[in-house]
C-alpha cells in the first residue's frame, strides 16, 4: 500500500500538464467517470440539506464539483496546488461574483480562522506529503460545528491494491502514486485535527480487474452499478474502492 506521499513539486506539475483535460474525466463511461458521478452526487446529496454559506474546495482541480456547490446556492472558495488547475478553474467562474479561485497549498491556507462554513477535499489527501498538517489548516479555516466532506482512496480495497501492485510491477505508469487510507487511520487523523466523524460512505465498487476494467468501460461501470445497487453494507466496506467522510468541526 503506498505509505509516502508523491513529492509536492511533481504533483503540481503534473497536475499543471492534465489541468485542460481534467474536467474531461466526468464524462462518459468507464471506471473514472463512474466513481466521479457516484462520488459528485454523494456530496451534492450531503450539501443539499445544509444551511447555505460559503464553502472552501480545496484541491478543487477544474471545479466540476464546483459548478454543482454554486447550484445548490452555497457561495465557493476553490483553492488548489496546481496552478494549472487554478487557472482553469478560474476559466470556468468567470462572471460569477460568487465564486472565487485562489492557488494555495492544503498545508498552508491563505484564509482566515473560522471563515468557511463547509471544506471539502475530494481525491485530495492521497497527494499531500503532510495530511494531518492539512487537516489541523481545515480545522483551523473552518468555523465550529461546520462541516468537512474529506474523499479517500480506501487502502482495503481490492482494486485499489492491485492498481498498486501493478504500479510497482511496471504495468500502470503514474508518476504520481496516491496513498491510500483505511478507515480507522483516516478516522484517527480527523479525530486529531479536531473533527468528529459524523458519517461515512463507500463508494464505487469497481469489481474487475484493473488493465480489463479500463479496457471495457461500458462493462466496468455496469459491474460497478450493479453491485453497489446490491451489497452489503459490510462489503461495501471492504470492497469499495473510495469512501467519503461527513465530518464537523468540534
Ligand atoms: C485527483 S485531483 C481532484 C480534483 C477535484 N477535487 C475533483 O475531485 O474533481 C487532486 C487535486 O488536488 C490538488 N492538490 C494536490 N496536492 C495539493 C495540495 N497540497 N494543496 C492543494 N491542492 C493539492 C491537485 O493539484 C489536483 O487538482
Amino acid at each position: 500500500m503506498s505509505r509516502h506521499a508523491p513529492a509536492p513539486a511533481v504533483v503540481r506539475e503534473v497536475y499543471d500538464d492534465v489541468a485542460p483535460k481534467y474536467a474531461g474525466l466526468y464524462d462518459g463511461l468507464g471506471p473514472l467517470p463512474h466513481f466521479y458521478q457516484t462520488r459528485l452526487r454523494l456530496v451534492v446529496d450531503l450539501l443539499r440539506p445544509l444551511p447555505r454559506g460559503l464553502v472552501l474546495d480545496i484541491g478543487s482541480g477544474p471545479g466540476i464539483v464546483g459548478d454543482h456547490v454554486r447550484r445548490l446556492g452555497f457561495r465557493c472558495v476553490a483553492a488548489d496546488a496546481s496552478v494549472g488547475m487554478a487557472r482553469e478553474c478560474y476559466e470556468r467562474t468567470r462572471g460569477d461574483v460568487g465564486r472565487y479561485v485562489s492557488a494555495a497549498n492544503a498545508t498552508a491556507l491563505p484564509f482566515g480562522d473560522g471563515v468557511f462554513d463547509v471544506v471539502m477535499a475530494l481525491g485530495v489527501l492521497e497527494y499531500v506529503d503532510r495530511p494531518g498538517r492539512a487537516l489541523s489548516e481545515f480545522r483551523r479555516v473552518v468555523r465550529p460545528g461546520g462541516t468537512l466532506l474529506v474523499s479517500l482512496l480506501n487502502g482495503t480495497s481490492p482494486y485499489r491494491r492491485l492498481r498498486d501492485v501493478r504500479r510497482r510491477l511496471g504495468l500502470d505508469r503514474d508518476p504520481i502514486p496516491p496513498m491510500l487510507f483505511t478507515r480507522t487511520e483516516a478516522e484517527r487523523h480527523l479525530r486529531a485535527a479536531g473533527f468528529g466523524v459524523k458519517q461515512v460512505t463507500y463508494f464505487d465498487m469497481e469489481m474487475l480487474p484493473p488493465g480489463f476494467a479500463d479496457n471495457h468501460p461500458r462493462l466496468a461501470g455496469r459491474v460497478a452499478t450493479a453491485w453497489e445497487r446490491t451489497s452489503s453494507s459490510v462489503l461495501l466496506r471492504w470492497l469499495a474502492s473510495a469512501f467519503l467522510i461527513n465530518a464537523a468541526a468540534l
